[in-house]
């Protein structure tokens, strides 16, 4: 097994998810806590957001009609795909369920500080690119704001009252600063811990939700340390943590750090290109031969097309458990199955391709000055 490392920089090797919960010191989402809210969306009734910090004390604010928010960010280090879209389903989700506002920081600027590699100029390109992808999904306008960090005019400010209460030797064992890291990396910590807070700053004290993979948990750590302060008076921000989405090798995250681009499915991907990755790269939990696997049947759970419509693309928990059932007894097979998650991935890229030509003309309506 390789070693596992994870940072909210970098992630490789084997992860074990309840490993990293011990080590972290989150709260597994219970069973009866999952099956009341599993309504809201198949990445929470299917236990792909698997951990939480105080959930439970958002979601009865949320019930019981007080205001409440959602956050989560998105770092702008690339075009988008498919492995960036589950905190934004689950944001979506909530804000529909509970009518709430809900808040999107855009981080060029810790995108710029951590890779070596991205200029600048292209930074700023991903984020503007990004952002007409959000605005896609379909978050109400009126509930939702966006910030670029290299505009909205707040961000210094706000940053430097948290970037005071945070040591440099906390910031360095929570987020494995090296020596050579430059010095911008060091005080981004301050401006993503202003972003987890940036509902309360502007709206007053109150319950903000952060949906976001297991990774970024040490900035929710790091918040919750500072938000009461006296310099800060704010309420601890309560988080929803999920699992990654595999690449299409099957190996732990879908990210662009350490595949190539035939490993991942972009939202810009065309028909034939989602066709082409799937039949040649993703992993099959099929067996060799027909006569073995129409014997032994196949095994969904390594399955990367079966894993994505479990994550993403199959909402129906019914057909999901016929498909689970007919692989698993030899019936269906792996092309069939590739040929379904194809055909799923597919219409929904589509519609979304479609929306996004009109995300541009909304853009005011959702960016916060
Ligand atoms: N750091 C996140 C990432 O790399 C992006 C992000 C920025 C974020 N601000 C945030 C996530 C606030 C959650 C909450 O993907």
């Amino acid at each position: 097994m390789k070693k596992e490392v994870i940072t909210p920089w970098e992630i490789s090797g084997e992860i074990n998810y309840s490993k990293l919960k011990e080590q972290f010191g989150t709260q597994l989402i219970p069973e009866n806590l999952r099956k009341k809210i599993g309504d809201i969306h198949p990445l929470i009734r299917r236990g792909i957001y698997f951990s939480h910090r105080n959930f439970d004390s958002w979601l009865k604010d949320a019930e019981s009609g007080k205001k409440v928010s959602i956050l989560t960010g998105r770092g702008p280090s690339e075009k988008m795909h498919l492995g960036h879209l589950m905190p934004f389903l689950a944001a979506k989700s909530l804000q529909e369920k509970y009518n709430c506002n809900v808040y999107i920081p855009i981080s060029e600027d810790e995108k710029f500080f951590v890779k070596k590699s991205l200029s600048f100029d292209k930074a700023k390109e991903f984020a503007d690119e990004n952002i007409l992808d959000l605005i896609a999904l379909g978050f109400k306008p009126s509930k939702t704001f966006i910030i670029k960090d290299f505009s909205y005019p707040k961000v210094y400010e706000y940053s430097s009252k948290i970037a005071k209460l945070i040591t440099y030797s906390e910031a360095k064992a929570v987020f494995g600063l090296k020596p050579e890291s430059n010095v911008g990396w060091s005080f981004y910590p301050a401006v993503q811990a202003f972003h987890i807070l940036m509902p309360q700053f502007i709206e007053g004290p109150h319950k903000t939700l952060v949906p976001v993979g297991i990774d970024q948990d040490p900035f929710i750590r790091l918040t919750r340390d500072i938000s009461e302060h006296s310099t800060i008076n704010l309420n601890k921000p309560c988080a929803i943590h999920s699992k990654f989405l595999p690449s299409l090798k099957g190996s732990t995250k879908m990210s662009s750090s350490d595949e190539s681009e035939a490993n991942l499915i972009y939202l810009s991907d065309s028909p034939s290109e989602v066709k082409r990755k799937i039949n040649k790269y993703a992993f099959s939990g099929g067996r060799d031969t027909l006569e073995e696997h129409r014997k032994k049947g196949g095994n969904p759970d390594v399955d990367i097309p079966f894993q994505y419509l479990k994550m993403l693309f199959e909402p129906d928990d019914k057909k999901l458990e016929e498909i689970y059932n007919k692989y698993k007894s030899g019936e269906l097979l792996s092309g069939e199955l590739k040929k379904i998650t194809i055909g799923k991935i597919n219409s929904f890229l589509k519609e979304h391709q479609m929306k996004r030509k009109s995300s541009k003309k909304q853009l005011k309506k959702f960016m916060l000055s």
